[in-house]
């Protein structure tokens, strides 16, 4: 499975926020990180399907990968999927009927994915690998960018990589928080295939440098 580079645009520049992904993706990223949060599952409040459709109208045709930090979950999945997202994941806590959220988000046209925080145990992975397209780990405790990577979450990729690999579904393994040019290497070695990267592009000058780089370290692992 190829190497995805997922910056989160919660770092981006929000007043230019079409430019901004453009040039991300110009700069070579593969994905487009949307981070969702309610103020209520996470302490901080961000952005919805609104701004997914408006980057659909500005003409961002790559993937959009809707990270949802929030809580209940099901009802906003029809309007994520009407605004334009590819894959819709979600945090097991924030769900009553994860199996059902899972077959909504898939029903709707989107690929599904489950998320863990740093502390969830991965046992609500035992009945459901077969309505997963992505598998995302959190690398911090969600709710803000530009925190350090939890280095506990290489173990559990590890562990997930393992899960995916004797599964033989098509599942993602994404790693997100924290992730530099510094440690990128070490966490495709453990396992990621999907990366996102919030502050470590967004907060450069030149994000082509920084993707750059990043596939170097990836090309070593
Ligand atoms: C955190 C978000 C992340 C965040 C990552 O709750 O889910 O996607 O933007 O930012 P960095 O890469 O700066 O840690
Ligand atoms: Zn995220």
């Amino acid at each position: 499975m190829a190497d995805l580079i997922a910056p989160s645009i919660l770092s981006a520049d929000f007043a230019r926020l079409g430019e901004e992904v453009d040039n991300v993706l110009k700069a070579g990223a593969d994905i487009v990180h949307f981070d969702v949060m309610d103020n209520h599952f996470v302490p901080n409040l961000t952005i919805g399907p609104l701004v997914c459709e408006a980057l659909r109208k500005h003409g961002v045709t790559a993937p959009i990968d809707v990270h949802l930090m929030i809580e209940p979950v099901d009802r906003i999945i029809p309007d994520f999927a009407k605004a334009g997202a590819s894959y819709i994941t979600f945090h097991p806590e924030a769900s009553r009927h994860i199996d059902r959220t899972l077959q909504m988000i898939r029903d709707h046209g989107c690929k599904s994915g489950l998320v863990f925080n740093p502390a969830t145990p991965l046992h609500h992975l035992d009945h459901v690998m077969d309505k997963i397209d992505m598998i995302l780990l959190m690398s911090v405790n969600p709710g803000f960018g530009g925190q350090s990577f939890i280095p506990s979450a290489l173990d559990k990729l590890r562990l997930v990589r393992k899960r995916i690999d004797e599964s033989g579904f098509d599942i993602r393994l994404e790693i997100d928080g924290g992730v530099k040019v510094d440690n990128i290497r070490e966490i495709k070695a453990a396992g990621a295939d999907t990366f996102v990267a919030g502050s470590a592009n967004f907060g450069q000058p030149d994000y082509k440098a920084v993707i750059d780089q990043m596939r170097a370290e990836m090309a070593k692992a």
